[in-house]
């Protein structure tokens, strides 16, 4: 097991959710194949980095980086694909996917304008994630053997694009690197933010439509049935007034 590889407090905090979410077959496969495109877009967004940087060190690392996180996101669509074939039935799992942020976090990547510095930052930082989120992943699949050495292969490979990262910061910005991490952190804080207050907002939404429609609109379906009673059925003759035009249309 790789030595640097920590949980963060609140994964050990949230780990029943996480054994949760991979005691069930279905749960685990989608689980799989959203990590394996996570995975590929993220290798995707670091080719792109190793092709903008003006650094040449860099975009070798780079290079590396992406090639490892391709082949992750085939070993986890190879697994989900594997698994997925061992069961004929659709899957039926009504909570479709997990309530949890993936391992990665580099969905939220953006490579273009960004210095070297700030993407080495951020991508430190969810690699450390990642390396912390895979080792209980790894320990929550004892029962299934190839998908756990799946996970001891990602991690080993996390690891060393979590301490590359950390080595190249301090190399291109000797003097504030602590801070830019601290930066990325803060950023990915409020971006987890955003996305959970925004899913709070949809939910609240959603609950006080209903409340609506179960208790605001009742009383006026009533009233308009009501008046709908004492409405005459069929044509209703009208009183002409003298001031009608002969000739108008209404
Ligand atoms: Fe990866
Ligand atoms: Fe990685």
């Amino acid at each position: 097991m790789p030595p640097l590889a920590r949980v963060a407090r609140v994964d050990q905090i949230l780990r029943p959710i996480h054994r949760w979410v991979w005691s069930d077959f279905d749960r685990r496969v989608r689980k799989l194949l959203a990590f394996a495109e996570v995975e590929s877009d993220g290798g995707r967004d670091i080719l792109r980095a190793a092709e903008v940087t003006p650094d040449s060190l860099l975009r070798r690392l780079y290079l590396e980086h992406a090639i490892d996180e391709l082949h992750h996101g085939d070993l986890f669509r190879q697994r989900g694909a594997a698994l997925l074939r061992t069961r004929s039935s659709r899957l039926k799992t009504l909570f479709n996917g997990t309530p949890l942020p993936g391992g990665h976090g580099l969905d939220d990547l953006s490579v273009q304008n960004e210095p070297d510095h700030r993407l080495l930052a951020f991508l430190h930082v969810a690699e450390k994630a990642a390396a912390g989120r895979f080792t209980i992943y790894r320990d929550l699949v004892n029962d299934d053997p190839q998908t756990r050495a799946i996970f001891e292969e990602i991690l080993r490979d996390e690891v060393f694009h979590m301490n590359y990262t950390y080595t190249q910061l301090a190399r291109v910005m000797p003097e504030s690197y602590r801070r830019q991490v601290w930066r990325a952190r803060g950023n990915r804080l409020w971006k987890r933010y955003l996305r959970v207050a925004a899913a709070i907002a949809g939910l609240l939404g959603a609950t006080i439509l209903t409340i609506m429609y179960f208790i605001v609109l009742p009383p006026f379906a009533w009233l308009a049935k009501r008046a709908q009673r004492r409405e005459p059925v069929g044509w209703v003759p009208i009183s002409r007034s003298g001031n009608d035009s002969p000739t108008g249309l209404y």
